[in-house]
């Protein structure tokens, strides 16, 4: 089957499956599909070897009553009830079958990115080894203008981990390198012009006008996003996010452009977000 058809015939065979009726995208353009679900229902019945890049933000698990700070004010640290831990095994337990389920569809030469904290990224690196994927880099994920920490007793927190892998070790990822030298990262101030991409990344938190239709909690910069898809991604590529949340990830695809991307998030509120997200940069495709 040609590449650039795959996309397609796959998302009929879910939504036209009598047992599939639950996982039916409740989004769909020819490049763009979103499913309002459990990742893990949606993923389980995605083929096998068929997707290129996964960039998956899964729940931190750090919504247990503590607090922060926003705009200068003290607020509660809680994201919603999907963030609330279910204690050690059981935590590790979520992030190893979606982790597993993402190998699965992965094609051998795809990759996976995770982004986390310090409460999900080591239990979620600890699996990448165990389900025996490659680690290609830890990115550190540095935040210029991080909220300042509150209790004035540990330093303050201001960068997140990405971590990425490959599904074979033996073969072979896409990696734009000369894309990551030589592209113009303005938001960067550690980045130098010509100089190769490195693995701490100078990105500030998103900008009011990402968030003009409503905000998520844990919502990603464009910047960060889009150079991940730029980085590991090739035209007519298929793009995959099983914590779709706002759509960054997608919308990202959509900038870049000649990508194809499928979201999975069980909340609507941050499925209807996403929608209103796209379709503004459909009709505004240089707004970022
Ligand atoms: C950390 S946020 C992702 C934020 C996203 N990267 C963005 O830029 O907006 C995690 C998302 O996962 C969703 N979620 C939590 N558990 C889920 C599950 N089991 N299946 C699908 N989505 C889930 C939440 O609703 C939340 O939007």
């Amino acid at each position: 089957m040609p590449k650039n058809t795959l996309f397609e015939p796959r998302i009929e065979y879910v939504s036209t499956n009598k047992k599939t009726r639950k996982v039916k995208p409740v989004f769909k353009t020819n490049d763009f599909c979103l499913y309002k679900n459990d990742c893990l229902t949606v993923l389980s019945w995605l083929p096998g070897n068929y997707i290129d890049m996964i960039f998956a933000d899964p729940p931190y698990m750090l919504s247990n009553g503590g607090i922060t700070c926003h705009a200068g004010k003290m607020v509660s640290v809680n994201k919603g009830k999907w963030d609330t831990s279910k204690g050690f095994e059981s935590d590790l337990n979520f992030h190893e079958q979606w982790i597993k389920e993402c190998k699965r569809i992965l094609k051998p030469e795809g990759t996976i990115w995770i982004s986390g904290t310090l409460h999900s990224i080591y239990k979620c690196g600890y699996l990448l080894q165990k389900l025996k994927f490659h680690i290609l880099n830890d990115i550190s994920w540095f935040k210029p203008n991080a909220a300042p920490n509150l209790s004035c007793t540990v330093f303050a927190h201001s960068h997140e981990t990405l971590l990425w892998a490959r599904k074979d070790k033996k073969a072979r990822n896409t990696f734009n390198y000369k894309q990551m030298k030589t592209g113009d990262f303005p938001e960067d101030k550690m980045k130098a012009l010509n100089k190769q991409m490195r693995s701490v990344w100078s990105i500030p938190t998103p900008k009011p006008k990402e968030k003009e239709f409503g905000k998520h909690p844990t919502q990603k910069p464009l910047a960060l996003l889009k150079r991940v898809v730029l980085a590991s991604t090739k035209e007519n590529d298929i793009i995959l996010d099983p914590f779709n949340g706002s759509g960054t990830t997608g919308i990202a695809s959509k900038i870049i452009g000649k990508r194809k991307y499928i979201g999975i998030d069980i909340s609507k509120e941050y499925i209807d977000l996403t929608i209103k997200r796209l379709k503004q940069i459909m009709n505004q495709p240089n707004l970022f």
